[in-house]
């Protein structure tokens, strides 16, 4: 059996995931500039990498997940753990039209030949509510489900609470399809200018709407700071922000351990990959998945991390910058890298304006170790970007989706390496 344990990558404290929801750390607390964030850790034989065709992620690498060694350690076999995962995505076919499956990951000749390297695309915008956000919550809800049917302790009072995220999209999207799947209630936080379309759809899959408006001189992000005040009254953290749902970032992990899969199956190393980042949970989620495969000798190499964000908004370039210059002791001296964004954030890629890198130390520590970068694209970059992301591929990408590619394209504009093989990731379908 695999040992696991759940780890404050802040403070060092040990969460047990069978008695306390491996969300948030027990320490956190406001004023204490130490960046406090629960990170999974797997070890042992039963926790190799799997070599399968299984279609569905949560499925194919379920030893790979808290959920599973939680759940075989606590009397379930593994035909009971597959179980509970196939009818929760039954259910999500259901509600969506589709349940999780493998996405697709492969070069694109049309979009090699316009950006000046090899590129690689994950397409996550045909993955269940439309984007990578699903992973992230789906992860979260088979951790849920094994706490009900193993009934220990972390499951009291459960079912009482209210679930609740901040977002002004797509998480809110995934949210409410896994949460309607799991007839679970929940409150979304959301933006007065939130798209109309998601408004009605979460309202047609039954979710709580509060809309948040910005007041004069706050700080910080007006959704994100109603959200926690539904966490003090007892509502139970359904986000992506790993300092507030640490065990959100395994289920993204399935986006790193499937790119990898696919480099082994065609025999291929990446040379760079580039994120759009918001909060930072999907490309910590996703280099984390590719560290595991590295470590797994799945793959040989990690490739250069290079995030992206907009000029409306780039806090993690900021701590970046900071952190090449003096990375000593940055877990517990956070205000010296990490701060909210002092002013409105505007850009065309909407879903990247995130106030604060909640997942920021990941991201700067990935960059560093692999010589990556945090890059910030202008608004003519992003746009570009979009236009030709749909006409190479097809894929009906939003302009937040394919921000990633807007670093890529400006990194190689002046100096095409058609060497290199570098990937993006699609995610986010245009609304
Ligand atoms: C399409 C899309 N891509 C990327 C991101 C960034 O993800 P994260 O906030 O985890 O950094 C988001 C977040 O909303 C998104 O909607």
């Amino acid at each position: 059996m695999a040992e696991f344990n759940v780890q404050c990558s802040g403070c060092g404290a040990t969460v047990d995931a069978a008695t306390h929801l491996p969300f948030r750390c027990p320490n956190a607390s406001d004023n204490d500039n130490i960046d406090h964030v629960l990170v999974r850790r797997l070890n042992g034989a039963d926790a190799t990498f799997p070599v399968s065709a299984e279609p569905n992620p949560f499925i194919r690498y379920r030893r790979l997940s808290l959920g599973y060694h939680l759940a075989r350690a606590n009397g379930l076999s593994d035909d009971q753990y597959v179980a509970i995962v196939e009818d929760l995505d039954n259910a999500i076919a259901e509600v969506d039209g589709k349940g999780f499956h493998v996405t697709p990951f492969a070069a694109s000749t049309a979009l090699s030949k316009k950006c000046g390297a090899e590129v690689w695309v994950k397409n996550e915008t045909g993955n269940v509510s439309g984007s990578h956000k699903a992973r992230h919550l789906m992860g979260v809800m088979i951790y849920l489900r094994v706490l009900e049917a193993t009934k220990l302790p972390a499951a009291n009072g459960l079912r009482d609470r209210r679930l609740a995220l901040a977002s002004c999209g797509n998480a809110a999207l995934a949210a409410a399809v896994i949460a309607r799947a799991a007839d679970w209630p929940l409150d979304v936080f959301i933006p007065p200018d939130a798209e109309g379309s998601v408004k009605r759809r979460l309202t047609e899959l039954g979710a709580q709407l509060h809309i948040c408006e910005r007041e004069a001189g706050q700080k910080g992000d007006p959704c994100y700071l109603a959200f926690r005040k539904a966490l003090e009254n007892g509502g139970l953290s359904f986000g992506i922000q790993g300092n507030e749902t640490g065990i959100a970032i395994e289920g993204g992990h399935s986006l790193g351990w499937e790119i990898a899969d696919a480099l082994r199956q065609t025999g291929t190393e990446l040379d760079m990959l580039f994120i759009q980042v918001g909060g930072g949970a999907l490309g910590s989620a996703c280099f984390r998945g590719l560290v595991e495969a590295r470590d797994a000798g799945v793959i040989k190499q990690l490739p250069q991390l290079l995030t992206v964000q907009t000029q409306g908004a780039y806090p993690l370039k900021k701590a970046f910058d900071v952190f090449r210059a003096d990375s000593n002791n940055a877990a517990r001296n956070r205000s010296a890298y990490m701060n909210p964004w002092p002013t409105e954030p505007h850009s065309v890629a909407h879903g990247i304006l995130d106030d604060e890198t909640y997942d920021w130390l990941a991201l700067v520590r990935g960059m560093a170790e692999t010589g990556g970068d945090a890059l910030v694209a202008d608004e003519d970059s992003l746009r570009e970007a979009n236009r030709v992301a749909r006409e190479s591929t097809e894929i009906d990408v939003s302009h937040t989706g394919s921000a990633g590619l807007a670093g890529l394209l400006d990194t190689f504009r002046d100096k095409p390496n058609a060497a290199l093989k570098a990937a993006v990731l699609f995610t986010g379908i245009e609304r």
